[in-house]
């Protein structure tokens, strides 16, 4: 199954195209068109960039993923080596690996000679139905997740959901949990058509997952559309699709971005949290609490973590600049497929409902 999305926000239009077994052809020919390219590439993936008869005539480097990588020094140290290459303007960062290099490819693109184009390789499932779609990038800092960065987005996104066999089964969950958040937020039938293809999706089988990963990216793309900047408080803002975000990127902050939970596992327990409370606050049928629960069980995503009502998770999310004031913006759901954005409430009544 291939198929080509077109995003097209104000300024820019890329397409993003998803295609079995296509990464090494579509190397060749991003090579072929450009000659001035820089590659950063995981370490992982590395093998692939191999294949590559010429590749030890390419500028590239190669780098070691985890959330880890998203920190100010490796900023620095990854934007002075590129400078090293001696750039101009018109070269373009190719970025190969998951959402780490992804986030902090797209930022250091966006900096670096104050602007080069972009072209994502995304190979997690993670960054491929989530990261890499609408220009989000960012690094962490002690305050909290992606506190800087910018909107930034890609000239090119080439998806292979073949390259994804490689990847361990925790990671393949971890991108799992992203492509649910975006049944929970935004589409029941598209959650049914998980609960009744989660299996599939999960080993690989080549067609159910090119369509999970479609229809994941189309989503988004809604979101990114009608908000690029995450100007909005109202139904249509991007920041709906941060759904679980609140207590999932506090427990990664609590836990130093180690790798005692990946983010698709953070966000995951975030979503469970975040279901409760939408039920507890009346929002919620308990049917719906209870559909979205047996779904995360059967498919053995996290949903709890022994530290999640630890005091220092919510100071975190105090500290999180991106709140307004006192008052948390939290994404809840009046129903599987219906998500909004209350601003009403504060840390105290969280706390309160949910112990
Ligand atoms: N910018 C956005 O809009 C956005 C959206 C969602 C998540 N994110 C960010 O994405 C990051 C998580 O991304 P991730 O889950 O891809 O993590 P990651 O980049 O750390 O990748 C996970 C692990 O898989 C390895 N890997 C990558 N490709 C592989 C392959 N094909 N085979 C085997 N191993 C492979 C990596 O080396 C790493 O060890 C988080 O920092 C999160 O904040 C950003
Ligand atoms: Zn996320």
């Amino acid at each position: 199954m291939n198929k080509k999305i077109i995003l097209k926000t104000k300024n820019h239009t890329y397409s993003i195209n998803i295609e079995p077994n296509s990464i090494v052809r579509n190397l060749k020919n991003i090579i072929t068109k450009n000659n001035k390219l820089v590659f950063l590439i995981d370490k992982k993936v590395f093998y692939i960039f191999k294949k590559l008869k010429n590749y030890k005539n390419q500028k590239y480097l190669v780098i070691n993923c985890s959330e880890k990588l998203k920190s100010f020094n490796n900023y620095a140290k990854i934007s002075e080596k590129i400078l090293d290459f001696n750039i101009d303007r018109s070269t373009k960062i190719v970025a190969i690996g998951g959402g780490t290099l992804g986030d902090l490819s797209g930022f250091i693109a966006s900096t670096i000679l104050r602007g080069v184009d972009l072209i994502l390789f995304p190979t997690t499932l993670l960054s491929q139905v989530d990261s890499s779609i609408g220009g989000k990038n960012g690094i962490n800092t002690t305050s909290g997740k992606n506190l800087v960065g910018t909107f930034y987005q890609p000239k090119l996104v080439f998806i292979d959901p073949k390259i994804l066999t490689t990847l361990s089964k925790r990671e393949i969950l971890s991108g799992y949990a992203e492509i649910i958040k975006h049944g929970i937020i935004n589409d029941i039938k598209f959650f049914n058509w998980l609960n009744k293809n989660s299996e599939k999706i999960l080993t690989l089988n080549n067609k159910t997952l090119s369509e999970a990963i479609y229809k994941s990216i189309i989503i988004k793309r809604k979101y990114v559309l009608k908000d690029e900047k995450e100007n909005l408080k109202n139904n249509n803002s991007r920041a709906l699709l941060n759904f679980g975000h609140t207590f999932g990127h506090a427990l990664e902050n609590y836990y130093k971005y180690n790798k005692k939970l990946t983010h698709g596992e953070a966000i995951s327990i975030g979503m469970i949290i975040a279901a409760i409370l939408s039920y507890k606050l009346g929002y919620l049928p308990i049917d719906h609490l209870n559909k979205i629960k047996n779904h995360f069980k059967l498919n053995d995503l996290p949903m709890s973590d022994n530290q999640m009502f630890n005091d220092k998770i919510f100071k975190i999310i105090e500290k999180d600049k991106k709140n307004d004031n006192k008052k948390i913006n939290f994404v809840l759901i009046k129903k599987i497929g219906s998500a909004f954005l209350s601003n009403n409430l504060n840390l105290n009544k969280i706390k309160k409902t949910l112990k």
